[in-house]
């Protein structure tokens, strides 16, 4: 009953964007709070992923409810990046403040796309999850390829 869009490709991306979550423990103020929401949002991703592919059970309230603690959460982080907020803790990479426009684009367009995810499943429309999903999921690898530096 799903289209499945290129499982494979979205589920490495999902857990490349998972992996190393627990190799901060140093971080603290606003470094941490971001790395705590950022969390957050891959925690709710994990989730929400399996529903929108079709390789779980349709669960309509938890997408929605998945879907808008990203939401949240990504508008919540635009406010935990100041200006050159690095630290040897952190991944984030200093073209974030070079290249605000762009970082902060893709920030807001995860919480966009997010919010639409809520709102499909909201009004039951389940047969458009998987591509709504995968255009959220787009904007985790397009950010953490261009504006995250692992360091585990
Ligand atoms: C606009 C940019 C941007 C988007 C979009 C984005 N991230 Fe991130 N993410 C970052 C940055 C920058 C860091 C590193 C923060 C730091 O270490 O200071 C990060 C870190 C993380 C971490 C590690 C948190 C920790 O413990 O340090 C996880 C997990 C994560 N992101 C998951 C996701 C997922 C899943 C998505 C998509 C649903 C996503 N991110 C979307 C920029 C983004």
């Amino acid at each position: 009953m799903f289209r499945r869009t290129q499982p494979a490709i979205l589920f490495s991306i999902i857990f490349l964007s998972l992996s190393g979550a627990q190799a901060h423990d140093g971080a603290t103020g606003v470094v941490k709070e971001r790395m705590d929401l950022m969390k957050t949002i891959g925690k709710n991703t994990k989730m929400v992923a399996p529903i929108a592919m079709g390789s779980a059970d349709m669960d309509l309230k938890a997408v929605e409810d998945g879907a808008t603690a990203i939401q949240n959460a990504a508008i919540m982080a635009l406010e935990k990046f100041p200006e050159g907020s690095t630290s040897e803790h952190s991944e984030a990479k200093a073209n974030i403040w070079t290249d605000w426009d762009k970082f902060s684009g893709l920030m807001k367009s995860l919480a966009a796309d997010a919010g639409a995810l809520a709102q499909l499943a909201k009004d039951d429309e389940d047969f458009e999850l998987t591509d709504a999903f995968s255009k959220m999921a787009n904007n985790c690898k397009n950010c953490h390829t261009e504006f995250r530096q692992k360091k585990n």
